[in-house]
C-alpha cells in the first residue's frame, strides 16, 4: 500500500496557461512559517536569491550560494502545500556551461522537491533553457533587469525607459520563451515596453516593477509587507509589520527586565506528589 500523502500543488503548465488569463498572484519566499501563510493567497512563490539581500544582509545577490538557496527552497516546501514553489539559481551556478546549469538545477529539484527554477539572463541563456527543459527541468527565465549582472551593469537602474534600447529586451523574450521557458520574469521595464513584450509571447510574463500589463505580478514578501528598510519606487506596500515588530519586542525587553514576564501561565507547575 502507498504511504505517499497527496498534496495537489499548482503545477508549471497550468501557470503556463494562465497566458491572457487570471494574473498570477506570485511572492518571494525563504521561510517555513510564511510559506504556509503565502500558500492560502498565491498561485506561486519563488525562493528568489534576493535572501542574500533580505535574509543575510548583502548588498548584492552576488555571494548568494546553491547551498543557501537549497535550504531556504526545503524550508518554502516543507511550509506550503498548494502553491508552486521556483527556487532562484544564484549567480554561478549555471552560467559557465549547459551541463553545469543541469547539475545545479538536478540538485535544487532533488533536494528541495520544487517544481521549477529560474536563472536570469536573455538571448545569452536561451540554449541553456533548451538544454533544461528538454531534460525535464522547467525553467523560468528574468529579462530586463537582471541583478545578478550588478557588475556589468554598474546600478539598479530601470531598463527601456528610452524607446531605442527596448531591442536587447525584447530580443531576450523571444529568445527565452521560443526556448522553452514556462514563464518570464521582466524586472524594472517601462510601461509600453512590458506590454509590448507581454504581447510578444505566448508564456506568462511576470512583472516587478513592470506595470499591470504583464499577466502576473511579483514582489518580494518583506518590500511589500514594510520590512525593508528601503524599497524600490515600484513596491507599494501593503502592510507597515516593522512598527508592530518593534513594539513588541520593547514590550518583551521592558517585561524581562522588570521581570513581569514570564508569568504564572507561563510557568510548569510541580506535579501532585504521589500517594
Ligand atoms: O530574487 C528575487 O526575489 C527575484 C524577484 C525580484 C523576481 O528574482
Amino acid at each position: 500500500m502507498s504511504v505517499v500523502t497527496e498534496t495537489k500543488r499548482v503545477t508549471v503548465p497550468e501557470i503556463r496557461a494562465r497566458k491572457n488569463a487570471q494574473p498570477v498572484v506570485c511572492l518571494t519566499c525563504y521561510h517555513a512559517h510564511t510559506a504556509r501563510l503565502l500558500d492560502l493567497h498565491v498561485d506561486l512563490m519563488l525562493v528568489g536569491d534576493s535572501l542574500g539581500n533580505v535574509m543575510h544582509g548583502l548588498e548584492t545577490t552576488i555571494p548568494v550560494t546553491l547551498d543557501m538557496m537549497i535550504t531556504a527552497g526545503k524550508a518554502v516546501m516543507r511550509g506550503s502545500k498548494h502553491a508552486l514553489v521556483v527556487v532562484d539559481m544564484p549567480f554561478g551556478s549555471y552560467e559557465a556551461s549547459k551541463e553545469q546549469a543541469f547539475m545545479s538545477a538536478v540538485r535544487v529539484l532533488k533536494e528541495t522537491g520544487c517544481g521549477a527554477i529560474k536563472l536570469e539572463g536573455g538571448k545569452r541563456m536561451a540554449d541553456t533553457i533548451r538544454f533544461l527543459v528538454e531534460r525535464g527541468v522547467p525553467v523560468m527565465a528574468h529579462v530586463g533587469l537582471t541583478p545578478q549582472s550588478i557588475n556589468t551593469i554598474g546600478s539598479f537602474r530601470a531598463q527601456g525607459r528610452d524607446e531605442a534600447d527596448w531591442g536587447p529586451i525584447e530580443q531576450d523574450t523571444l529568445a527565452v520563451s521560443q526556448a522553452g521557458a514556462f514563464s518570464v520574469v521582466i524586472e524594472a521595464v517601462a510601461e509600453p515596453l512590458a506590454r509590448k513584450l507581454t504581447g510578444a509571447v505566448p508564456i506568462p510574463t511576470i512583472g516587478i516593477g513592470a506595470s499591470n500589463a504583464c499577466d502576473g505580478q511579483v514582489l518580494v514578501m518583506e518590500d511589500m509587507l514594510g520590512l525593508s528598510p528601503r524599497v524600490p519606487k515600484f513596491v507599494k506596500r501593503y502592510g507597515e509589520l516593522g512598527p508592530g515588530i518593534d513594539k513588541a519586542i520593547a514590550d518583551y525587553a521592558a517585561e524581562v527586565r522588570s521581570r513581569a514576564f514570564p508569568g504564572p501561565q507561563h510557568v510548569y507547575p510541580m506535579k501532585a506528589p504521589k500517594g
